[in-house]
């Protein structure tokens, strides 16, 4: 059995105060806090806040982003151990929106993500197919292209600790999901590459959410796929009520 998880990215939105709001409207809604595990990645700064609002109640708090060396002059940038440090459990890795703007291929995504469990902190690693990619037949040949990039030079132990997450690009932030069963078959596809590369073990324990629009509206289909362990949610996590409902519905 795999334990669920659902995962906020708030991506550029909420200050330090916003962020305490939202976590006491969230935590008075979640009715069962404990059926999966429950994830929010807010912007860096008000990392510290999302911890001491979170620290009773068994969320985890994640980052967006991470730097692979320990530290150095590489201005602008965050280092896992400083993750920790703020009392961070994961961080986000290799999202869409940063291959797209900032230009992260799937060399730094691998640097990265050993980077992030070399300090102790899952990786979610994100993966998945522009819209053009799709129409033209090609989610197979970029899943396991980004795979490959990605991942496959991790160990078999270091695999064992991350999340994925499979988000195709033309479903993030457009209101467009993906249907469950297209979702479904990427997860699969993608678990088939776990097979290959590690052992079906690996493979059958490794952990994949879908994001892409999902809502409270969506997210009942999505569970339904045994395919589909979770979910990576933007848009929908920054509502304290739309968020509780989508983790209270799985
Ligand atoms: P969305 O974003 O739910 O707003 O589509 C998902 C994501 O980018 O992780």
């Amino acid at each position: 059995m795999r334990r669920p998880v659902i995962a906020g990215n708030w991506k550029m939105y909420k200050t330090a105060n916003e962020t305490r709001a939202f976590f006491r409207a969230f935590l008075s809604e979640v009715s069962r806090p404990t059926h999966c595990d429950i994830l929010v990645a807010p912007p860096f700064p008000a990392l510290p806040v999302a911890v001491e609002c979170t620290r009773d109640f068994g969320i985890g708090i994640a980052a967006q982003n991470l730097y692979w060396e320990p530290e150095g002059a590489f201005t602008g940038e965050v280092s896992a151990r400083m993750l920790v440090d703020a009392g961070c459990r994961a961080v986000i890795v290799g999202h869409s929106e940063r291959r797209q703007f900032f230009g992260e291929t799937d060399e730094s995504v691998e640097r990265k993500t050993k980077a992030a469990l070399d300090s102790g902190l899952t990786p979610i690693v994100c993966v998945g197919e522009l819209l053009s990619e799709r129409e033209s037949h090609l989610t197979e040949a970029v899943l396991k292209g980004q795979f490959e990039g990605g991942l496959a030079a991790l160990t078999p132990a270091e695999f064992s600790r991350i999340l994925i997450a499979y988000e195709p690009v033309w479903a993030i932030g457009t209101g467009r999901t993906a249907t469950p069963e297209i979702a479904a078959e990427a997860h699969r596809y993608i678990r088939s590459l776990a097979a290959a590369r590690f052992t079906s073990e690996h493979a059958s324990a490794l952990r994949i959410l879908y994001g892409g629009s999902v809502k409270p509206e969506n997210i009942k289909g999505l569970m339904l796929q045994k395919e589909i362990d979770g979910a990576l949610v933007g848009g929908a996590s920054l509502e304290p009520k739309s968020f509780a409902a989508i983790v209270n519905n799985w």
